[in-house]
């Protein structure tokens, strides 16, 4: 049962329809049965296997290559060294606006980071590759390495995060600081982690004359289209790419990455389908990862527990040779009310490949150090962590002055609570222990993040046979998309989900932009949205133009699309079935397209974010110092849930990504040769079932009437916010040690 009420306007989504059903994935089931193909099960006719061969320095110059070993190895076609490489349009290095991120291409003899490419072998089977690689034997000009925070020399990017000033200030700290009775005055740092999704990247790539068609795991198809585009000097619409599933993207493939690039130029070189795929040791340098951060707060509040000031300043890194600057300090900018904000950042340039968007870029480093912060500040004030939070609560965006647009925070606060039992913490820290004798903590924190849009298209195709068709460029990187753009689409269309074909993840359908920034279902969904109401309105006018219809003359009366019927809006039981209409106007078919973007007008006056409030549950054993989280609640408020069982899934990982970083996940950077020593799953420690018993996600009302037609935040990345500090402060509160560097290992507990 779906509505949807024309004249546009605001819709009205009744109960029952598809929007807020708890449905499964529609692509479960192929996926559980090895059904679903990603990019590496392609296997087009006379297709070869290209592997790539890393740099084992950070910093130099490839001397030589033993390329006839590899060469006369049985099953080589072909080694690519900067010497025999089919030339490109655009050098790999030009860079014309900031979301052109330099790659490397085997362009000359330097190394610029470890696990850089220096060659790509191409053979008849994977395994020949993999020899032939093994059996170049390079020989380097090794430079001293830069690695860590004050490995280089420091400086102050012109912008960060995403064209963001690297300062920003309101009111004044100095005196804020004076003024307050209580103060505090902290370091955090977090540490480099590198992007694990399940699929490594992945492409095959096939040349057919100057067209190129791909198969390759992608957060932005349109985008990709435009960089190869660039590269290789073709119009982007000669690039068809499938991008159906992705096992895990994470930010990771939303810019397309340079060793993808190397499948092409591998196929190009050698005339036939290439296949390339990463090993996971080469997740760890080219496709991006999160730089490390230190994070040096001082904040003040008065007597009552009022914050008076607030300072971030934030270190971060990025590579030698192109910028990208996460900003950790500027989540102050919405959390609490206070007078007086400064944030600023400054940098260092280290020999590793460019750091790009990871899991709440910014954010998530940025909330562990604030969210450690406020509750080192509510001890200093003597008051419950949760109390303090409440005094502070930010009734409009601290930094600008906004209203939010919606801000459903305190029942998050509430909610959350209660569930988790927060009434009954003692204040002090090393007062509870379990029946094993384990010391036990709690800890909470706030979660946000912006709630975003991108721009994005859709086209929905109506047929007499009473069967809806959308169609959306859009990507499923595992989080559901697809099933819950098919319940907007039935909604959009006023059918049964079951009588919607859903189209997505090639890139010859509408361009749906870039999945990213949690902003995909809010800004896909509006471009479908828009599309439905299109041919919805269509619909209507056909209807209401013909004497033979029951509709006609409905006017602005507006008629209601429900089920496959339009019903007069002030008589339901006049109405008419789509296929009725169409076929009396002599169609087979109708169809509009749809976009969806943010209203700048209401981004001007509103601010918009996603809140939620975490609590969290450690033991730590008193004698090892191990620390397991026992539980997590987390209440989200991100105005309308169009899946609420997917919707918590994503919370579910969101909150396992924040164990993830408060406990686990680090890149372990060897201080001479510049190299990640753990570039693994083995050593690179990811949380597993063992390391989350029990976690739970409540869904928390919020109504905003002014973020897009449908009322959708993002949900994606916002809870690794406000759990990796919820973590931090259980961990406080269960032995007395304040660790400030994450993530908390165990050396770090002996401070
Ligand atoms: Mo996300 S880090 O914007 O894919």
């Amino acid at each position: 049962m779906s509505d949807t009420i024309f004249p546009a306007g605001p819709v009205h989504l009744r109960q029952g329809s598809s929007i807020g059903q708890p449905l499964t994935r529609r692509d479960g089931v192929l996926k559980v049965t090895g059904q679903a193909d990603f990019a590496a099960d392609h296997h087009p006719d006379g297709m070869l296997y290209a592997v790539i061969a890393h740099s084992r320095i950070a910093r130099g110059r490839v001397v030589s290559l033993d390329l006839d070993a590899a060469r006369a190895h049985p099953g080589v076609v072909a080694v690519m060294t900067p010497k025999n490489r089919p030339a490109l349009a655009l050098d790999p290095d030009a860079k014309f606006h900031p979301f052109m991120f330099r790659m490397d291409l085997l362009q000359n003899d330097r190394v610029r980071y470890p696990h850089q490419a220096i060659a790509v072998v191409i053979a008849e089977t994977f395994e020949a590759a993999t020899e032939g690689a093994a059996l170049l034997a390079p020989h380097y000009e090794s430079e001293p390495a830069r690695v860590g925070l004050d490995g280089a020399e420091v400086f102050v990017p012109a912008t960060v995060g995403v064209g963001n000033p690297s300062r920003t200030e309101i009111g004044d700290v100095i005196a804020g600081l004076a003024q307050a009775a209580h103060r505090i005055e902290a370091v955090y740092e977090t540490d480099t982690q590198y992007h694990n999704p399940m699929e490594p990247h992945a492409i095959v790539a096939h040349w057919d004359g100057d067209k190129l068609h791909i198969d390759t795991p992608s957060q932005g198809m349109a985008m990709a289209q435009g960089r190869i585009g660039g590269l290789f000097g073709i119009s982007p619409e000669n690039i068809h790419i499938r991008s159906p599933f992705l096992g895990g993207g994470f930010g990771s493939k939303g810019m397309f990455s340079g060793p993808m690039v190397l499948g092409i130029l591998a196929a190009r070189l050698v005339g036939r389908p290439v296949k390339l795929v990463l090993k996971r040791e080469q997740m760890y340098g080219p496709v991006g990862h999160r730089a490390p951060s230190r994070q040096t707060i001082r904040m003040g509040a008065d007597r009552e527990g009022r914050l008076t000031a607030i300072e971030v300043h934030a270190r971060t890194a990025s590579s030698t040779f192109d910028d990208f600057f996460e900003a950790p300090a500027d989540v102050a900018h919405t959390l609490y009310a206070c007078p007086a904000i400064a944030t600023s950042h400054e940098a260092v340039r280290l020999d590793t490949g460019t750091p790009l968007f990871m899991r709440a870029p910014g954010e998530a480093p940025g909330s562990i150090a604030l969210e450690s912060a406020i509750d080192e500040m509510a001890l200093a004030c003597g008051i419950d962590p949760l109390a303090f939070r409440l005094i502070n609560y930010a009734e409009f965006e601290p930094i600008s002055g906004r209203p939010f647009s919606s801000k459903a925070l305190r029942e998050c606060y509430d909610q959350g609570a209660a569930r988790f039992g927060w009434a009954d913490r003692p204040m002090a820290a090393r007062q509870m222990r379990d029946a094993d004798g384990m010391l036990v903590g709690w800890g909470m924190g706030t979660a946000t993040f912006p709630a975003l849009m991108f721009a994005a298209k859709a086209r929905a195709v109506l047929r007499r046979d009473g069967h809806g068709v959308m169609e959306t460029g859009a990507h499923d990187m595992g989080q559901g998309a697809w099933t819950a753009f098919a319940q907007i689409a039935a909604d959009s269309l006023g059918l049964d989900l079951g009588a919607i074909e859903f189209k997505a993840g090639s890139s010859d359908l509408p361009d749906a932009g870039i999945a990213g920034g949690s902003a995909h279902t809010a800004t896909v969904g509006a471009a479908i949205h828009d599309a439905g109401a299109g041919v919805i309105a269509k619909l209507a006018d056909l209807a209401m133009a013909d004497p033979r219809s029951l509709l006609h003359g409905a006017g602005n009366v507006g008629v209601i699309a429900r089920n496959g019927r339009l019903h007069r809006r002030d008589d339901e039981s006049r109405s008419e079935s789509y296929g009725e209409i169409l076929a009396r106007a002599g169609l087979d078919a109708i169809d509009a397209t749809g976009s969806g973007t943010m209203d700048p007008a209401a981004q001007q006056h509103y601010a918009m974010h996603a809140h939620g409030a975490v609590f969290a549950e450690v033991k730590v054993d008193p004698m090892l110092g191990q620390i397991r989280v026992t539980r997590l609640v987390g209440a989200f408020a991100a105005g309308r849930i169009i899946n609420p069982h997917l919707v918590r899934s994503q919370y579910y990982g969101g909150m396992i990504w924040g164990a993830s970083f408060t406990l686990h996940e680090h890149a372990i950077i060897d201080r001479r040769s510049g190299r990640p020593l753990n570039a693994d799953l083995g050593e690179y420690h990811i949380p597993v079932n063992a390391d989350i018993p029990s976690i739970e996600a409540i869904l928390v009302d919020e109504h905003d009437p002014f973020v897009n037609a449908l009322g959708i935040k993002g949900v994606g990345e916002i809870a690794i916010t406000g759990t990796a500090g919820a973590i931090a402060n259980a961990v406080w509160h269960a032995t007395g040690i304040r660790v400030r560097q994450f993530p908390i290992a165990l050396e770090r507990m002996l401070g």
